[in-house]
Formats: structure tokens, C-alpha cells, sequence
């Protein structure tokens, strides 16, 4: 089945109380369209159309930047969903096949739940997505005779009786288009919103002898985010569904409810994560990897037998490949680590490309910026790297090759170089013993002027 997706995502989302549009807060650090994106995605379709209104540009952006393919149409005002999805009409023109309407505001949409409306749309001309709920509050709710969907009624205009329906709107919805736009043709908008309304569809639909019905998922998934503690009870579903994803797939989570992830975090099989650990976005943690306590990962790929921490930064763009071990207080960005390195200790590598099994001694710093550019640091395989290194980029320590600790480099040392940049050490034979008779001897003729007798 050709299917287009069509994502509602014009309102400013007045509820939020921001002066960003309510699609573009973040979920799992990404908006919240990105979710929506994300979710249709997955139902690999033709044609991808997200309507943009306020902060146009920034939203058709961050759509675009998602995939070059997505097509952004504006809805000048904001009048309603069923006026927000006719945008689309001319854009769709040439297109044969279904449309699945989903809002940039339901951000936690489970594929399977598509597919599932998807299949019922065999036998029914329209499917919505629908759900129980013990506290509806405001979403519309579905009117049912038996499995057939009569009519949705929005809160605002529901009577007594229908409000207590407890079967509700999550807003998604499929339609062979050019039925869905013949029938949002026929919406009106004569109700206490004065909006025309997607959910009127169905009773026009109704009216014609269509075949409506409902498919019900679990509420958790269609929670529609109006308003900042909805976005805060979104980001506690959607990381308590990341953390029972990973564990599913056999990551080890020693305290899940510690570990936070970003929308696009992918954990493997027998990866351990310990407590109180944050990523970012961008981070793939392979098979049996650790990320210990308190680090803080975005942009990188960790492959299989790495540690990472206690008390690391990753930041973008880092590759650890099999076996390195990052240890506590080091900050790696833009670093390529080959297999079995080591950085064991307070160190900041950037812009570097580290040798296989190189030893990254404590205290060494990749000088990687000269207040202008930044410059790239090239270690060689098994080098030595002594304690307290400044690598002044650009340079280049080759293969097997050994700094002095304290060592300033600021030019390339060839393979099995050592090199040794450092005053020289001078050694008084009983200095030691002079110095603390003199001191001993100063302090018994003018006690008083002792530190430690002073207050
Ligand atoms: C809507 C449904 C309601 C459902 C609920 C589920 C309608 C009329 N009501 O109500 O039945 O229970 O979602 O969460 O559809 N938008 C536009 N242009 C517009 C208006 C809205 O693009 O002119 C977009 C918004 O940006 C948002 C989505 O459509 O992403 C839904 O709009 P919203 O105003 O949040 O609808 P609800 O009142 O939540
Ligand atoms: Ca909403």
C-alpha cells in the first residue's frame, strides 16, 4: 500500500507558555517532531508532509534536517486540524494511496500501533487510533455503536453524557486521500472552537454510509503533550521505555531508573551500564562495553570490550574501538581510539587520532586550539605518552615512540623517538637536612614569628 504521512505540526501550543512552538521542545533531546517523524518513518512511506505555521522556518528546518525528502506546506493560520491537513491537498495531488494524519504533539507512537490501523483500513474506510482512559479530561471521545465509530466529540463541545465516555481520540487517523479530502471538505467549523475539526470527518463519513471504526492502543502511547507537566510525564514514559528496551535486548541496567537516554540511544547485548549515567544524542554502546558511573556520553561509538568512566566525558564525533579504556576524568571530542588504547586519567583529547594499544599517560592534553583554529593530534600504535604531555597540535608522535613526562611537543617525533622536553632536574646531596636544620634553627631564635605560632 502507498502510503503518505501527513504531520500536523503548525500550532504554537498557547499552553506550553514558551516562545518556542510546542513541537520543537525536546523529547529524549529531540523535539518533539522528530518523534512524529521517527514514527512514521517506519511505515516506509512514499511521501512524508509535515505542516509548519508558527516559527515556519525553524520547524521546516528541523524537518528537513531529518530527511531532505520531507516536505514542509504552511498553514498561514491556525484553524482548526481539519483545515490544517486540507494544506496538504494540492501537494498530494499526483499521489494514489493512503494517508496517515499523525500530531507532532503525540510524540510516543509505537509502529505496531500503525500497522495496526493500517490493516484495519482493509475493511473499514476510516481508522482512527483510539484508547481508554480512566482520567480523559480533554481529549475527544470516540462515539461507538459496536465496532462501528459513529462520531468523535471534542470536550469542548461534548455534553454531560458524552463526556463520560472514557474511549478517546489520540488523534491519528487513516483515509485513502482523496476520500479524506472530500470528506474534510464537507467540515464546518460551527462549535465552541470555531475550528474546523479533522474529527468531524467521521460523521460526515457516517452520513455517507462509510465504514468507520476505532483501533485501540494502550494510553501511555497517544499521551498528548499540551502543556509542560505533559511534557515532563512524556520524558519519564518515553525513558522507563528506553530503559525496558535495553534491558530487553540484554544491556545490563545496574539502576535503571539512574540511566537516561536520548531518542536515538542504542545499547547492545550484554553492554553494562552502571548507575547514574546520561547520554546524549548519537551514542552506540556495542556488546559487552561498560559505561561505569557518572559519565556523561553524546556522539560516539563505543565498540565491543571498551570501559568507559567512572567519571568521563564523550563528547561528538569519538570512536573507541574494541577493547580501550577511558578512565575517570577524561574528556575525549572529535578522537579516533584505536583498538586496545589507553587514557586511564585526567586527560583531554581532541581532534586526535590515538594508535592501537598507545598509552595515554595522566595529565595529557592535546593543545588543540590556538584561539583561531582547531588542529589535529596524530598518536601512533603503541606509543607512550608520559604523564602530564602537552601535544601541541598540529603534531605527530609516531609508532612506538615515548614523551618524557612534562614533556611540551611541539613537533613531530618520529617513530621510536623518545622525546624529552623538561628543565633539568638538579639533586643537593643532604639539601634535605641543611634545609630543615636552618629552618629548625630560625624558628628557635623568633618563635613568634613562626606560621605555626600565628593565630
Ligand atoms: C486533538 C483532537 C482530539 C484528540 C487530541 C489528542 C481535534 C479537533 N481534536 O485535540 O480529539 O483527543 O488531539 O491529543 O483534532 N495543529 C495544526 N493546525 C491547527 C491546529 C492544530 O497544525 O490549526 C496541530 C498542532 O500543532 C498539534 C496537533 O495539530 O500538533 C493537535 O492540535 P491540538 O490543538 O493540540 O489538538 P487537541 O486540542 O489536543
Ligand atoms: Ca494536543
Amino acid at each position: 500500500m502507498n502510503i503518505a504521512v501527513v504531520i500536523l505540526a503548525a500550532g504554537k501550543g498557547d499552553r506550553m507558555e514558551s516562545a518556542i512552538p510546542k513541537v520543537m521542545h525536546p523529547l529524549g533531546q529531540a523535539p518533539l517532531l522528530i518523534h512524529a517523524l521517527r514514527a512514521g518513518q517506519a511505515l516506509n512511506p512514499a511521501r512524508t508532509i509535515v505542516v509548519t505555521g508558527h516559527d515556519a522556518e525553524n520547524v521546516a528546518h528541523t524537518a528537513r534536517q531529518f530527511h531532505h525528502s520531507v516536505e514542509c506546506i504552511r498553514q498561514a493560520e491556525q484553524l482548526g486540524t481539519g483545515h490544517a491537513v486540507a494544506q496538504a491537498r494540492n501537494t498530494l495531488s499526483n499521489f494514489d494511496g493512503d494517508v496517515v494524519v499523525l500530531y507532532a504533539d503525540t510524540p510516543l507512537i509505537c509502529p505496531e500501533s500503525l500497522q495496526r490501523m493500517i490493516e484495519a483500513r482493509a475493511q473499514h474506510d476510516v481508522v482512527v487510533l483510539g484508547f481508554h482512559s480512566h482520567e480523559p479530561s480533554k481529549y475527544g471521545r470516540l462515539v461507538m455503536a459496536g465496532h462501528s465509530l459513529e462520531r468523535i466529540v471534542e470536550y469542548k463541545d461534548a455534553n454531560t453524557h458524552e463526556k463520560s465516555i472514557t474511549y478517546c481520540n489520540s488523534g491519528l487517523l487513516v483515509c485513502e486521500k482523496d476520500r479524506l479530502f472530500e470528506l474534510i471538505e464537507d467540515v464546518e467549523n460551527t462549535n465552541a472552537a470555531n475550528e474546523y475539526y479533522l474529527t468531524d470527518i467521521i460523521a460526515q463519513a457516517r452520513s455517507r454510509g462509510l465504514r468507520c471504526t476505532a483501533v485501540t492502543c494502550a494510553e501511555d502511547e497517544v499521551l498528548g503533550i499540551n502543556n509542560r507537566e505533559e511534557l515532563g510525564k512524556a520524558e519519564r514514559l518515553f525513558q522507563s521505555q528506553k530503559r525496558s528496551n535495553a534491558a530487553q535486548k540484554g544491556a545490563l541496567l545496574i539502576a535503571p531508573d539512574t540511566v537516561f537516554f536520548s531518542f536515538d540511544t542504542e545499547i547492545e547485548h550484554d553492554a553494562v551500564i552502571e548507575p547514574y549515567v546520561v547520554f546524549g544524542p548519537g551514542v552506540t554502546v556495542q556488546s559487552g562495553a561498560t559505561i561505569r558511573s557518572f559519565s556523561h556520553v553524546e556522539g560516539a561509538e563505543i565498540r565491543p570490550g571498551c570501559t568507559v568512566g567512572p567519571y568521563a566525558r564523550i563528547r561528538s564525533h569519538t570512536t573507541l574501538n574494541d577493547n580501550v579504556r577511558i578512565g575517570n576524568f577524561v574528556e575525549l571530542k572529535n578522537a579516533e581510539i584505536a583498538r586496545d588504547a589507553k587514557i586511564n586519567h585526567l586527560s583531554y583529547i581532541g581532534d586526535a587520532n590515538i594508535g592501537e594499544a598507545a598509552n595515554i599517560g595522566a595529565g595529557t592534553i592535546t593543545c588543540n586550539y590556538d584561539g583561531v583554529m582547531k588542529h589535529h593530534t596524530i598518536i601512533g600504535k603503541e606509543a607512550f605518552i608520559g604523564s602530564n604531555t602537552m601535544l601541541v597540535a598540529p603534531v605527530e608522535v609516531g609508532d612506538n615512540a615515548i614523551t618524557a613526562s612534562n614533556t611540551v611537543v611541539t613537533r613531530n617525533v618520529e617513530p621510536d623517538a623518545l622525546a624529552i622536553g623538561r628543565s633539568k632536574l638538579t639533586v643537593h646531596k643532604n639539601g634535605a637536612r641543611k634545609l630543615r636544620n636552618r629552618l629548625i634553627a630560625k624558628h628557635h631564635k623568633h618563635p613568634t614569628q613562626s606560621n605555626e605560632c600565628a593565630e
